[in-house]
């Protein structure tokens, strides 16, 4: 009994502070769309240089470069040939580090990093699709899907199969699984690409030209994919060639001689 003078003002408080948020939020002092700007940021590039050196010439790819990605966005990047996209999304994807500049991945400055806890960044954490699909060619479609699986020990093998069979179902050439990377079609090595970028279920998925070999219909396909994924909470950055894709997801990031030009967001 004595104890019920000294709770009613903890619950006032609670409803209190219950009724401020619905407040807030009816208002329109936490709107919806506050919410997504408060997801943490994943990527922040501050002034990042990367300069190639070929023989006596100088190839500036990318150049003074400020980038914050959050949480949960779906990003593609355009620009022309040669302007630098491939280069920007290997330094996101930890796969080279910038000549100048900073890059912090989740908060940590990468510059700190060895090559070895890079190397558990991108495996446990980033999915990468790159532009020629490296894939092992002479290694059957279903292997290549496990590897990734295996090199971050992920899983037993009968749960690796069984892995590489949805993700082959879910991109559509659960067929192919037996066949050797090299004898199969590009679109198909595309689709095959996509799903192994996707074994280890990463937070972060980088597409370079992830539909460049694609018809219009599987194009569809995989950008809906994607979509799915980044619904469930996937950050995505892709790269695109093609408008109309671009459009499609939800911000638009404009290079050109390895410079931010543009800065959209879209829908
Ligand atoms: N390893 C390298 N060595 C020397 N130069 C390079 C290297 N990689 C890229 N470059 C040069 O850096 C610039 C940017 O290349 P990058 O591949 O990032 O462009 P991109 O926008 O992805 O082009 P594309 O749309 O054709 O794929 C180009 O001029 C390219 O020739
Ligand atoms: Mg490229």
């Amino acid at each position: 009994m004595l104890g019920i003078p000294f709770m009613a003002p903890f619950w006032v408080i609670l409803l209190g502070l219950f009724l401020s948020l619905a407040v807030g939020v009816v208002s329109g002092t936490y709107p919806a769309k506050r919410a997504a700007e408060l997801d943490p940021v994943v990527i922040k590039l501050e002034k990042v240089n990367k300069t190639y050196r070929c023989g006596g010439a100088e190839v500036k790819a990318v150049q003074e470069l400020n980038l914050e990605i959050r949480r949960g966005e779906f990003v593609s990047i355009v620009g022309p040939s040669g302007s630098g996209k491939s280069t920007l999304l290997n330094i996101i994807g930890c796969l080279d580090r910038p000549d100048s500049g900073k890059y912090f991945f989740d908060g940590s400055d990468i510059e700190g990093l060895s090559d070895d806890e890079l190397a558990v960044i991108r495996g446990f954490k980033i999915g990468f699709v790159f532009q020629f699909f490296n894939l092992f060619p002479r290694v059957s479609v279903i292997r290549n899907l496990m590897l990734p699986m295996i090199f971050a020990g992920m899983g037993t093998r009968k749960h690796r199969i069984r892995s590489a069979m949805k993700m082959l179902y879910e991109v559509g050439v659960p067929e192919r699984a037996k066949f050797a990377a090299t004898d199969i079609s590009g679109g198909e090595q595309q689709k095959v690409a996509i799903a192994r970028a996707l074994m280890n279920r990463p937070d972060l998925l980088l597409a370079d030209e992830p539909t460049g070999n694609l018809d219009s219909k599987s194009s569809e396909k995989i950008m809906s994919i994607l979509g799915e994924l980044n619904q469930r909470g996937m950050t995505i950055i892709m790269v695109t060639h093609n408008e109309e894709l671009a459009r499609a997801t939800r911000r638009i990031v404009s290079i050109h001689d390895g410079r931010m030009i543009g800065d959209e967001a879209v829908g």
